[in-house]
């Protein structure tokens, strides 16, 4: 039976990989420290192990590295307590990313690492494909300390794949389910869906005119599941996502119409008062073509599909 390390098991994506995982008869060990991911994503299954810990601690990792074949990591920290400070972000996801493939690639282990769309930056030539050139803004952003980390995370997977390390990355678009944390690193359509239930006005970022491609988590995760079980494509990178390009404003008036509310209240802010020196970025549209041709993904689920099941979950605990 195939073990299969997943960090980040509690959140949003490594609970629904652990899920189709389980479903395939493959061995799991979860690792998370419950900072932002939820117990109640957890599953209770004779294959499941879940280990409350960090992916930062060296030991831990070494133990657990040892008793896997591949290693999926997927635990990441987007913004500390304090939305003005980055380190805690750029630590946790550059120190675990030396721990983890250090280990992997010692102990010759397969290696799955997940990224971000963020990386593209103000790419103007869409949609965005692998090999385009990244483009962050000024040095003296804060919003780059995730972007940037994810690079040194990524740069790291093709220095160690050059010397054998059978590694593979992923560049997520935006992603939601029921299962995603409501808070800041769950992304816009959980905040925007808690804040409709409640009635509550709605903080967009800009003029919400920018678009993105968000697809249910699912979606995501079988991506991931792709990626991890092909052979012969260590150091390759893909695009994974949705590709239903949708307005942010939209976003929040198709969410309130399809759980049978008014149009919500938008108060459009300023996101430099957040992150300083920041623009938000206009479009974020994948090219899913080699994920197509390599992996065999195509999104599976539509917005309106997957905002659906979120709703009817999210509606309960109201
Ligand atoms: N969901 C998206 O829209 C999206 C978009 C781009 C990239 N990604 C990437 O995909 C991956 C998974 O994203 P997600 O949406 O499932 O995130 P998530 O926030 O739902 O899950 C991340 C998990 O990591 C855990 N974690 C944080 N610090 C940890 C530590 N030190 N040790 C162990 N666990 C720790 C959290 O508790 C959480 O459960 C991340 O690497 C993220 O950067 C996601």
């Amino acid at each position: 039976m195939t073990k299969i390390l997943v960090t980040g098991a509690a959140g949003m994506i490594g609970s629904h990989l652990t899920e189709i995982l389980l479903n395939r008869d493959y061995k799991v060990l979860g690792l998370d420290n419950l900072l932002v991911g939820q117990s109640k994503n957890l599953p209770s299954h004779k294959n499941f192990k879940f280990i409350n810990g960090s992916v930062l601690d060296h030991v831990l990792v070494q133990n657990l590295i040892k008793q896997v074949d591949i290693i999926v990591h997927l635990a990441t920290l987007k913004k500390g307590s304090n939305l003005l400070e980055s380190r805690t972000t750029l630590r946790m996801i550059s120190q675990s990313a030396d721990i983890l493939m250090n280990e992997a690639f010692n102990l010759k282990k397969r290696f799955v690492l997940a990224s971000t769309s963020d990386v593209y930056g103000y790419g103007t030539s869409f949609p965005f494909v692998e090999t385009d050139p990244v483009s962050l803004g000024p040095f003296n952003t804060r919003r780059w300390a995730y972007a940037s980390a994810k690079l040194y995370s990524e740069q790291l997977a093709f220095d160690y794949a050059k010397d054998g390390l059978d590694v593979r990355i992923i560049r997520y678009f935006g992603g939601f389910s029921e299962r995603s944390c409501l808070g800041w690193q769950g992304g816009h359509v959980p905040i925007f869906l808690n804040k409709i239930l409640k009635k509550e006005p709605i903080d967009i970022h800009g003029d919400g005119k920018q678009t993105r491609c968000v697809t249910y988590g699912e979606d995501l995760a079988y991506g991931t599941y792709l990626a991890m079980i092909k052979d012969g494509i260590s150091g390759e990178l893909f695009n994974i996502g949705g590709n239903e390009e949708i307005s942010v404003n939209d976003t929040a008036f198709r969410i309130a119409e399809l759980a049978g509310f008014k149009k919500p209240i938008l108060n459009h802010i300023n996101p430099d008062k957040i992150f300083g020196n920041y623009n938000e970025i206009s479009r974020r549209l994948p090219c899913l073509k080699k994920s197509k041709k390599l992996l065999g993904y195509e999104p599976q689920w539509n917005f309106d599909k997957g905002i659906k099941k979120m709703i009817e979950s999210h509606r309960k605990l109201i």
